[in-house]
């Protein structure tokens, strides 16, 4: 396995990004209870490519972690990096924002965004792997700013984050040890670059032992800025499956 996620790794390192270093920051969108799908269409202008992009988006410096209320009684919770990004250059909206916001479209779900202390924005995606595997090999538990949310008005919970050295980010974990999930369903979503789920569902089935843990889907991170399509088919026929 270690193997698996090592040469994954190499690969992408190998494989190598663009030198366009970002001068990104982390975005918050403006939540819109009126109007989820606000939260989820990014414009195709929006969406830099990697040889398009020599300077960093026009972004907005995150304030707090926010969070909507739509009453539907499921909430999206998910951890994306905007800035430099394997494969698809410097982005102004994560691959996973782009799951998390399809997800909440398309079930009415509330969304909250969890934003590290430390912004990880400004790093050239190189730096981030290095960052990253110390956090890993540390057991480190990142700050999340702002507060973190209200469950108690949430059944189901989808959770989902990029893979980082094939494992959720330590700060997901700072999340599951944060609050209370316990006799919630949750339903764990990747997104990634050829490790897939990558355990996401165990390691959330360990991390909160009194939770219930549903079928979890893997989504392509270069899909998400260039295969949107495919991605909200994908999204759409996990969320039937899951009854909704
Ligand atoms: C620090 C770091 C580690 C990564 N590790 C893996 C990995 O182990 N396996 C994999 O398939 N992709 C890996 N990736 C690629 C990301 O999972 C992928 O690009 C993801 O879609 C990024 O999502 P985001 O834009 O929401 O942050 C890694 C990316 C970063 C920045």
């Amino acid at each position: 396995m270690k193997r698996s996620i090592a040469f994954i790794l190499s690969g992408l390192l190998l494989l190598g990004l663009c030198a366009c270093v970002g001068t990104s920051s982390g975005t918050i969108e403006p939540l819109n209870t009126d109007a989820p799908e606000q939260t989820i269409n990014t414009p195709d202008a929006a969406e830099p490519s990697a040889a398009e992009q020599t300077d960093g988006p026009d972004v907005t410096e995150p304030s707090a972690t926010e969070q909507t209320e739509n009453g539907s009684g499921v909430l999206v919770v998910y951890f994306s990096r905007t800035g430099e990004q394997y494969g698809v250059g410097v982005i102004d909206k994560g691959n996973t924002a782009v799951v998390a916001g399809m997800i909440a479209e398309k079930t009415g779900a509330d969304i909250f965004e969890i934003l590290p202390e430390t912004d990880y924005y400004p790093y050239t995606y190189n730096e981030l792997t290095d960052i990253a595997k110390k956090e890993q090999s540390e057991n480190a538990r990142p700050a999340i700013r702002g507060e973190l949310p209200d469950l108690s008005q949430y059944d189901t919970i989808f959770i989902g984050a990029p893979v980082w050295w094939g494992d959720w980010p330590m700060i997901m974990y700072t999340f599951f040890e944060s609050v209370d999930l316990s006799g919630k369903k949750l339903v764990p979503f990747s997104t990634h670059e050829g490790s897939g789920l990558s355990g996401f569902d165990k390691k959330l089935a360990s991390a909160v032992p009194g939770a219930e843990v549903l079928t979890g889907m893997a989504f392509r991170g270069g899909d998400c800025q260039n295969n949107k399509s495919k991605v909200e088919s994908s999204v759409s026929d996990w969320l039937n499956g899951l009854g909704y």
